[in-house]
């Protein structure tokens, strides 16, 4: 992967150069651009959306703004072009994926048109003379439904790759990789407990040996229930004092005593895990040169960070917030090794299932790096719930996401629902709709005493409402690998709330939700018995004065609440 402007001369080895699409405009001034040469060059070409845009324009083609955009599912009708290179053996009518508002009005001389859509004309275009091919629609994504076909035409039959990446071997290879950069060093990690920092660090067990390799996982006060037993109990399989824990719950939970808002828990919680990480790497003579840093990034991380090997045009989704002096230090002198740094998600899974890494582990749901503390909500005020005709108003904020830009409002909580199996998300999202200044809808399971009775406390996080929480996260968790219902979720966030009455003074909130990535997310339906019996035994902790259920999609609800 490079840079746009990389000189014809430095691709002289490459077998063929494949230009990816991009969110400018050609016809912008300072829009990346490509040599001309590159098109000379004899190496074959094919340009993605923009690199299509880009080709046609470098070569006297013309591109305009389209009338209208195209974003999405569309089908591709082909112009009787049997012999076509790029989409040879594409069959007709194709679901394509698309995205995209400027279009080639006019391809450059050479070039034919192979295919159009009910959209846009120049869907693919080739010049089979000068080896020069490109598609509007995007072949690297699922919802092509024939992309692999088309990549595969470019890359083994115009191209002449041969096929040699044998999934079977990748473990060999990354350990290759792993003792060519570490040469005679020794590697550092900061585990967490999650896949990817444990898979690496496997990787870099395996390929080094258990003398070379150390890990030291931070414990904050803000895990989950037996986290750091498991952690320990994960890898304490490559030996005593491989990976120590560092017990540093006071350090976290002092500086948070009186912090309520949620990005100011998350700022306060960066800054302790940086000076943590500072201690740690300047008490162990880390910064020796004997000792290079381990990391479990993966792909998206680094495309996420704006780090594509030095590609400067990704933007920057979000920057890790661990960087700190010492790390940056490692990283500037290349002392740093990011073994899974090629891999998605679902290979770093299939790479430790290869490890006998415990499913258990490998099958995780997601947990936010801030912990349990953003699950931990605060008051600053004591105010009683308010009776309003869609239900009760209450006086606890939450985030949510809503025309694009986030809001912290209140919460509208409905009656027990009258049917227990059937929750009511659809009516939730019409009811946000309606009240105004509420962005979640919660429905009543369990409460201790009627509604009326119920107020907000004064609250902030304490080792006591921490505990709490954990006790109850655990019971959820525990009830949801047992009923099989674990599967079936892609993340069960469980929220404590400064909500109760006379004695009991928090409720739990249940957040099971389904997603593909967390960006958007479906409130989904428990088996009702499951939902009766959680309720119970959590009912069953006398600080507990009520159980909830969170209704609330995403949008207009985030999936955590802080
Ligand atoms: P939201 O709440 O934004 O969450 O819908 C989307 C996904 O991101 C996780 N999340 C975080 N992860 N640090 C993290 O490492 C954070 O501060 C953080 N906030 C949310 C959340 O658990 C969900 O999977």
């Amino acid at each position: 992967m490079f840079p746009s402007e990389i000189p014809v001369e430095k691709l002289r080895h490459a077998s063929g150069v494949i230009i990816s699409g991009g969110p400018h405009s050609v016809y912008d001034d300072s829009s990346p651009v490509v040599e001309r040469g590159l098109m000379m060059s004899g190496i074959p070409v094919l340009g993605i959306c923009y690199g299509q845009q880009l080709i046609s324009q470098l070569l006297g083609g013309s591109v305009r703004k389209g009338d209208k955009g195209e974003f999405g599912l569309a089908i591709l009708d082909l112009l009787g072009t049997n012999d076509s290179q790029i989409l040879h053996g594409v069959r007709d009518h194709q679901q394509i994926w698309m995205s995209h508002r400027d279009v080639v009005t006019a391809p450059p001389a050479g070039f034919r048109v192979l295919a159009t859509t009910s959209t846009c004309e120049t869907a693919a275009i080739e010049d089979p003379v000068r080896r020069l091919y490109g598609v509007q629609f995007h072949p690297e994504v699922v919802h092509t439904t024939q992309g692999t076909r088309i990549l595969e035409n470019f890359v083994f039959n115009i191209c002449g790759c041969e096929k040699d990446w044998n999934p079977g071997q990748r473990i060999a290879l990354v350990e290759d990789q792993i003792r060519q950069t570490v040469g005679d060093r020794n590697v550092f990690f900061f585990v967490s407990g999650g896949v990817d920092s444990t898979v690496a660090f496997t990787l870099c067990l395996r390929a080094l040996g258990p003398a070379r390799v150390r890990g030291v996982y931070v414990d904050t006060g803000l895990m989950r229930e037996g986290e750091t037993e498991f952690v320990e109990h994960t890898f304490a399989q490559f030996g005593a004092g491989v990976v120590e824990a560092a017990r540093c719950e006071e350090e976290f939970l002092q500086p948070l005593e009186q912090v309520r808002d949620p990005e100011l828990k998350r700022h306060v919680i960066g800054e302790q895990f940086v000076r943590v990480q500072e201690r740690i790497i300047e008490s162990r003579g880390l910064l020796d040169g004997h000792w290079i840093l381990g990391q479990g990034t993966i792909y998206p991380d680094t495309i996420e960070s704006g780090g594509t090997l030095g590609v400067s045009k990704a933007a920057t989704i979000k920057t890790h917030h661990n960087r700190v002096a010492g790390i940056q230090k490692l990283m500037e002198s290349g002392r740093i090794v990011e073994p899974l740094a090629d891999f998605y998600k679902d290979e770093v899974r299939a790479i430790g299932r290869q490890l006998n890494l415990p499913a258990e582990l490998l099958n995780r749901h997601p947990f936010p790096g801030p912990g349990l503390a953003i699950r931990c909500m605060c008051s600053e005020v004591e105010e009683p719930v308010r009776r309003v005709p869609e239900g009760w108003l209450i006086p606890v904020r939450s985030v949510g996401v809503q025309g694009d830009s986030r809001s912290y409002a209140p919460v509208l909580a409905i009656e027990a629902f009258p049917d227990e199996s059937s929750l009511r998300q659809a009516e939730a999202t019409e009811l946000i709709n309606r009240t105004a200044g509420v962005n979640r809808v919660i429905a009543g399971v369990s409460v201790r005493e009627p509604m009326e009775h119920q107020r907000v406390f004064v609250s902030s996080i304490t080792h006591g409402r921490l505990n709490l929480l954990r006790r109850a996260d655990a019971i959820v968790r525990e009830m949801c690998r047992q009923s099989g219902f674990e599967a079936k979720v892609w993340q069960f966030p469980v929220i404590l709330i400064p909500l109760g009455a006379g004695e009991s003074r928090d409720s739990v909130v249940l957040r099971p939700i389904q997603s593909v990535d967390g960006m958007t997310a479906d409130s989904i339906a428990m088996p009702g018995e499951l939902l009766h019996e959680m309720s119970a035994r959590l009912m069953s902790i006398p600080d507990i004065a009520g159980i909830y259920y969170d209704l609330t999609h995403k949008p207009p609800g985030t999936i955590e609440w802080e």
